[in-house]
C-alpha cells in the first residue's frame, strides 16, 4: 500500500524508516520530506501551513493512508479535510487537536475531568494578569494559549517580569502574533517525562516513556529549543507508575474527549512533571514528539502500520505493544546559533543519506537538503543520531562515537544527553 507522510523533520524520517520495515507498505510519499528522507521515500514539496496545498496533494496522490506528523496541519484540520475527501488518515481531528493547539482548552478540559495539572489562572487582559498574580508565589509560569513552537512558555521570577511577559504576549512582541489568552501557572518541580499513548477514540494504550532535553546547553542551561536529544529506558517510569498514568491521565483524557463529542484518535503525548505529589500534566501534544520518536522507533518491535491501523479502526484495546528491552537514545546535531539565528546551506560531511545505518547507529535527518548533489544543513536541528542497546550508556557510547565522524560548520550538540538517568 501507498502511504503519505506529512512533515519533514527527524520525527518524520524516523516514522518513515519504521514504515519501511513493514511488509505491507509498498510506496511512501513524504511532503515535504528532507535530504535524508529523499533516500527512502519520494519527496514532494508542500507548504505545511497551507491546508488547501496539503489536501490537494493528498487528493492527487490518493494514498491508502496519510500520517500527519507535525502539530500545525492537525490544528488546521487536515485530518477532517482528508476524511471529507474519503481518505484514510492517522491523527486527531481539529476539534480533538485542541488539546495541543489551545492551552486554554486543555487546562479547562483537565479541570472538568479531574486530570492532575498545575493550578492556573486564565487571563484575557493585563488587568486580569495583575490581579491574578497576587495569589501566585514566585516563580510563576506564563504561557500563551496558542501554538508557539516552543516559545510560548516563560518562567518568571518576579511579578513585574510576569506582567511584562504577559504584556509582550498580548501585544505580539514575543511571538509575532497577538495572543488573546495568557495563562498563569503554578511553578512545578520534578523530573519531566514524555509519555506516549496510542488512542483509538475509546482506549489509550501506552507505547513508551521518554525524556527530552529542551535546553540548548549542557546541564540544562540556556534557552529552550525544540529538543536537543532524548532517551527512552525501561526504568524511566516503573510499571506501577505507567499503569497509574495510563488510567488516571491517558484513559481519562480519551474518555473525556469522547464524552464531549470529540473522540481522540492518534498519538496522545503527555508532557508530565513527576512532582513529589504525583504526576502533573504540563501540556498535551497530539502527535509524536520530536526528538523522542527518533529514540522510541528504535525500540518498537511491532509493525508500526499496525499501530496506525488500530487507532483508526478502533481496535487499540487488542493491540499488544512490544518494546525491545533496554534503552535507546538520540542526540541532535544542531546549527551554530540555534535556537537563535543560524545559517543554512552548510555542507555536511560524514553522512551518506543512502546509508543511514552504520554499526547500529541510525542517522535521522531533521533539517537537511540536497543542493548541487551535496548534503547541506537546512534548519536549526540538523541530524538526530540515534541508537538502541541493552543499556543506556552503551547506546550513548555508540552515538557519541559516530558523532565524532560527522561535521558541518558551526555544528553543536550536547554531550550530556541521558545525564539524569545515568546518575547512580
Ligand atoms: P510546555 O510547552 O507547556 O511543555 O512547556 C515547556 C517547558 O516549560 C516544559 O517542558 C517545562 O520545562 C516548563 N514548564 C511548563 N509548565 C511548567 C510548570 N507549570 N512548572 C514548571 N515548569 C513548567
Ligand atoms: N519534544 C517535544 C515536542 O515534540 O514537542
Amino acid at each position: 500500500m501507498k502511504v503519505l507522510v506529512i512533515g519533514g523533520g527527524g520525527r518524520e524520517h524516523a516514522l518513515i524508516w519504521a514504515l519501511r520495515q513493514s511488509p505491507q507498505v509498498t510506496e511512501i510519499v513524504a511532503a515535504p520530506g528532507n535530504g535524508g528522507i529523499a533516500a527512502i521515500a519520494r519527496c514532494i514539496p508542500v507548504d505545511t501551513n497551507s491546508l488547501p496545498a496539503m489536501a490537494n496533494l493528498a487528493a492527487i496522490e490518493q494514498p491508502a493512508l496519510t500520517i500527519v506528523g507535525p502539530e500545525v496541519p492537525l490544528a488546521l484540520g487536515l485530518v477532517d479535510e482528508l476524511q471529507r475527501l474519503n481518505l484514510r488518515a492517522f491523527g486527531p481531528t481539529q476539534a480533538a487537536a485542541q488539546l495541543e493547539s489551545s492551552k486554554a482548552f486543555a487546562k479547562d478540559f483537565m479541570l472538568r475531568h479531574d486530570i492532575p495539572t498545575a493550578a492556573y489562572a486564565m487571563c484575557t487582559t493585563l488587568d486580569e494578569v495583575r490581579e491574578e498574580l497576587q495569589r501566585f508565589t514566585m516563580p510563576v509560569v506564563v504561557k500563551a494559549s496558542g501554538l508557539a513552537a516552543g516559545k510560548g512558555v516563560v518562567i518568571c521570577n518576579t511579578r513585574l517580569d510576569a506582567e511584562r511577559t504577559a504584556a509582550e504576549m498580548f501585544s505580539g512582541v514575543l511571538l509575532g502574533t497577538e495572543e488573546s489568552i495568557v495563562i498563569l501557572e503554578e511553578f512545578l518541580t520534578g523530573e519531566e517525562v514524555s509519555f506516549f499513548a496510542l488512542c483509538d477514540g475509546k482506549r489509550a494504550v501506552p507505547i513508551a516513556a521518554a525524556q527530552d532535553h529542551k535546553r540548548v546547553g549542557e546541564g540544562d542551561t540556556g534557552p529552550n529549543t525544540g529538543g536537543m536529544g532524548a532517551y527512552s529506558t525501561d526504568g524511566l517510569v516503573t510499571p506501577a507508575m505507567r499503569q497509574w498514568i495510563t488510567a488516571n491521565i491517558a484513559q481519562k483524557t480519551v474518555d473525556g474527549m469522547a464524552s464531549e463529542g470529540n473522540p481522540f484518535q492518534g498519538i496522545l503525548f503527555i508532557g508530565l512533571m513527576m512532582t513529589p505529589r504525583g504526576p502533573r500534566v504540563l501540556e498535551f501534544n497530539t502527535r509524536w514528539g520530536d526528538p523522542e520518536t527518533e529514540a522510541i522507533v528504535l525500540r518498537l518491535e511491532n509493525d508500526i502500520l499496525d499501530l496506525f491501523n488500530a487507532a483508526i479502526d478502533g481496535t487499540a484495546a487488542s493491540l499488544a505493544i512490544h518494546l525491545k528491552p533496554g534503552a535507546s537514545a538520540t542526540v541532535i546535531a544542531a546549527s551554530g546559533g540555534y535556537p537563535g539565528k543560524y545559517a543554512s546551506g552548510k555542507v555536511i560531511s560524514g553522512v551518506d543519506p543512502a546509508q543511514p545505518e552504520q554499526d547500529g547507529v541510525l542517522i535521522f535527518h531533521a533539517g537537511t537538503a540536497i543542493k548541487d548533489g551535496q548534503l547541506v544543513t537546512a534548519g536549526g536541528r540538523v541530524l538526530a543520531v540515534s541508537a538502541a542497546a541493552p543499556d543506556l550508556q552503551e547506546a550513548l557510547n555508540k552515538i557519541y562515537e559516530r558523532m565524532k565522524t560527522i561535521s558541518f560548520e558551526g555544528m553543536q550538540y550536547r554531550r550530556d544527553i541521558g545525564h539524569r538517568a545515568l546518575i547512580t
